[in-house]
């Protein structure tokens, strides 16, 4: 019988990376609210926060987010956020774990609802020029509306559930794709540009896989089904083959991370990022005169209005 490192009773885990034999209680109550807290300080994350809104999205990730940082952060004032997205046979179970979370949390829950605030659900824009690429789409309108919301509740940051293979996918992605302005912008915290807060990401050294373990040794309600424009995405491709090079080499995606982690701040200095302005529909900071949120709605009312003729 493996014994667990921390306590010396009998370990029911084994994380392969650290050579460690681990009990379900040890890892809930030490080794992983003891890595996010290390995380949140190395990269400051929530230095000068009081406020912190956590995108909750139903899933694993962002239900064992919002849990750990209740955990290792007792004093801060959390505020879940959800977004529904009018995904059939999916965003009805997705709303309910996040109601049913934030209840027995007992944290405050803003949920925005897509179709009744604005009239349209992600799957309609598989009628657009987006409509190969509907997991992208989702990204856009995702990360304006949560930066958005997050906002208009005044918190000093916002909290996403993103993982370390989620990390070190898109880092991958982006340096074989030659897109290295990306690739710096991938950092764990992002500055504020207002009226959004910054941005923060504590499970920046979390892999996928323990957060699940985490949320299911806690018995958390997440929402198991996969959201169904997901199947066949390149980054689910990406990560499949980085787990199997992980389940060879141990540490791997650690050290895939601290490597990226010293080549950005040398790419930076020559990496020119976009000069911040302001979208011309919406009045939000943008890169582009329209930002990338507004083109794809104007492509789909668009789309939708040639339907009514
Ligand atoms: P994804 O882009 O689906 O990999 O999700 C990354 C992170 O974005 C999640 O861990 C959440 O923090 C946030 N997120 C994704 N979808 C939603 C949603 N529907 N509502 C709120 N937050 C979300
Ligand atoms: Fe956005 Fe699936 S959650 S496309
Ligand atoms: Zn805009």
């Amino acid at each position: 019988m493996a014994r667990c490192r921390l306590c010396g009773s009998e370990a029911e885990h084994y994380l392969p990376y650290a050579r460690l034999w681990i009990c379900s209680r040890c890892f809930v109550e030490r080794f992983f609210p003891n890595r996010i807290r290390r995380t949140v300080e190395a990269y400051k994350m929530l230095e000068g926060s009081e406020k912190v809104a956590v995108a909750v999205s139903g899933g694993k990730d962002s239900a064992a987010l919002l849990h750990s940082l209740k955990e290792a952060f007792p004093t801060l004032r959390l505020i879940a956020i959800h977004l529904n997205l009018g995904i059939q046979g999916y965003s009805e179970e997705a709303q309910r774990s996040v109601e049913e979370l934030c209840r027995s949390l007992n944290v405050e829950l803003e949920v925005y609802d897509l179709k009744a605030e604005e009239g349209f659900t992600i799957g309609d824009f598989k009628a657009t020029r987006y409509g190969r690429k509907l997991c992208a789409v989702c990204g856009v309108v995702k990360r304006r509306r949560l930066a958005k919301i997050a906002g208009r509740l005044g918190v000093d940051a916002l909290a996403t559930g993103h993982n370390l293979d989620d990390t070190v996918e898109s880092l991958l992605a982006a340096f074989t794709g030659g897109d290295f302005q990306q690739l710096v912008r991938l950092k764990p915290v992002l500055p504020a540009q207002p009226p959004f807060p910054k941005k923060i990401k504590p499970f920046h050294r979390t892999p996928e896989r323990e957060a699940l373990l985490y949320a299911e040794i806690l018995g958390l309600p997440f929402n198991r089904r996969r959201c169904p424009h997901v199947s066949g995405s390149r980054s689910l491709r990406g990560k499949s083959l980085l787990d199997l090079w992980e389940a060879e080499e141990p540490g791997f995606k650690y050290r895939l991370l601290a490597a990226f982690e010293r080549l950005i701040p040398l790419l930076e200095p020559s990496v020119a990022q976009p000069e911040y302005t302001y979208c011309r529909v919406c009045g939000l900071p943008s890169s582009q005169p329209l930002c990338a949120d507004c083109k794809r709605i104007e492509a789909l009312k668009r789309v939708l209005n040639r339907g009514q003729n």
